[in-house]
């Protein structure tokens, strides 16, 4: 089984969509094994999106994703890196599925709801900067 670090971002998060994003993730089979409520700090954001620090964007992303609170989870599954990107859909929600999170509910690439892990790799790394107890 895999492990995948979703954060519920602060778009869905003030849009009061958290609850309906976790029942998502929870009907298509995938187990939560932490989760909690919290503001990402500079430093955290940093770690976490250190594989995009040199594209353009990557200021756009560590001001957005600290720009108000978040719900961190982990979730565990048998694929569950492709399964919850499944239930995700396409980086950019004008190209993601209807029936996806980012297809049914987002409009820019910018604040696109949620993020998911892309790889095993990934997943435990992600996992252990958000729940280093873990
Ligand atoms: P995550 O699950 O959030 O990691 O999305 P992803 O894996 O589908 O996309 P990727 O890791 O390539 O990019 C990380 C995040 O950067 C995306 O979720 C977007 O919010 C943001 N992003 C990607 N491309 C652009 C862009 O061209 N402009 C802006 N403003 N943000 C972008
Ligand atoms: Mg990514």
């Amino acid at each position: 089984t895999e492990k995948t670090l979703i954060l519920v971002k602060p778009d869905a998060f003030a849009r009061g969509l958290t609850g309906e994003i976790i029942a998502r993730f929870e009907r298509k089979g995938l187990k939560i094994i932490a989760a909690k409520h919290m503001t990402v700090t500079e430093d955290i954001a940093k770690q976490h999106y250190a594989e995009h620090a040199e594209r353009p964007f990557f200021g756009e992303l560590v001001s957005f994703i600290t720009s108000g609170p978040i719900v961190a989870l982990v979730l565990e599954g048998e694929s569950a890196i492709k399964a919850a990107r499944q239930v995700i859909g396409a980086t950019n929600p004008l190209e993601a599925a209807t029936g996806s999170i980012r297809g049914d509910f987002a409009l820019e690439i910018g604040t696109n709801m949620v993020h998911g892990s892309d790889s095993p790799e990934s997943g435990i790394r992600e996992a252990g900067i958000f729940f280093p107890e873990l």
